[in-house]
């Protein structure tokens, strides 16, 4: 049951609009390692990726998620484009309705930029990041792998660690697992992570081993200097060796605890290279199932405006 023009967030979706983007994104894995089972179901959309910040998984698998479903997608490159001649970013999406573009997919530094877009084009918009606002590709990525592993979410206690305050990946999570039932921590310094933060249905915690202690999932997050003019803490040694995941704090963690990281990963701050490369560790399978829920993504959003 998917019945939305736009995908702008997890605050607004259903538990079960969630559970129809992580069961579609099961039927899509077998495309990525198999070509033959590639098709050509998308080939009336025209896709288009605009990235006002950088991005290395989010961006690459969006496009490849609609190259193996037959979609024509294209990338505007931002940093040429008339947006350095100072055009909005209304007017640059009007102007990408005009030209046949089925499909927006937007990540901007600005909360909200997203919502800004949908509400001025007819094409469907995608919500590839805003700001410190939602992820919402990424906790539903981050979901699935949960899914995969776990097999349920009632119950299961996820600790995100690191810099909350600054972290949409953060918030869309907090948004999805409280929905499905998850209890979630979310841990870190006082200077990255706020009590008021107990108003989304979670705790809160600036004790790494409590916060770890019992988890079935720890995901590691990075620290996003390019959001905050001060820094949250005296030196980045002080940083890692009192908030940092290595092999000694994850002991406390349950025995089948699963490691989880959005990338990129500062390997030795947020997450030691031991823990991040270790036998807990599902990073590199995230980003494999990015591709297929952003072709879930893609498929809902296209199935239901032809
Ligand atoms: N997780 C994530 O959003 O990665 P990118 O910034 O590389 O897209």
């Amino acid at each position: 049951m998917f019945n939305r023009k736009d995908l702008l967030g997890l605050r607004e979706l259903s538990e079960l609009e969630i559970m129809t983007i992580l069961e579609t994104a099961q039927s899509m894995k077998d495309k990525i390692d198999n070509p033959a089972k590639r098709c050509q179901s998308l080939k009336q959309a025209s896709i288009v990726t605009l990235f006002y910040e950088n991005s290395t998984r989010t961006k690459m698998s969006f496009m490849l998620a609609g190259d193996y479903l037959g979609a024509m997608v294209k990338d505007l490159g931002v940093s040429t484009s008339s947006v350095n001649k100072g055009e909005g970013l209304i007017d640059t999406g009007i102007n990408l309705d005009q030209m046949g573009i089925n499909i927006m997919i937007i990540r901007h530094s600005m909360t909200g930029a997203a919502h800004i877009l949908a509400k001025n084009v007819k094409a469907n918009v995608i919500n590839a990041g805003d700001g410190t606002n939602e992820h919402p590709t990424q906790a539903l990525l981050d979901l699935y792998t949960i899914m995969e592993y776990k097999k349920r979410f009632e119950g299961l206690n996820v600790t995100i660690l690191g810099d909350i305050a600054h972290s949409r990946v953060a918030r869309s999570n907090v948004f999805g697992l409280t929905k499905l039932g998850a209890n979630v921590t979310l841990a870190g310094p006082s200077t990255l992570v706020s009590n008021s933060m107990k108003s989304l249905g979670v705790k809160v915690s600036t004790n790494i081993q409590d916060a770890v202690s019992n988890a079935d999932v720890v995901m590691g997050l990075r620290i996003q200097f390019e959001r905050q003019k001060a820094m949250p803490f005296p030196n980045l040694r002080e940083y890692s060796s009192l908030f940092g995941l290595n092999s000694d704090i994850l002991k406390y963690a349950k025995e089948d605890v699963l490691v989880m990281h959005p990338g990129p990963v500062n390997r030795g701050v947020e997450l030691s290279t031991e823990v991040a490369d270790g036998k807990h560790s599902v990073i590199n399978i995230q980003v494999k199932n990015g591709v297929a829920v952003r072709m879930a993504i893609l498929k809902l959003l296209v199935e239901r405006s032809i």
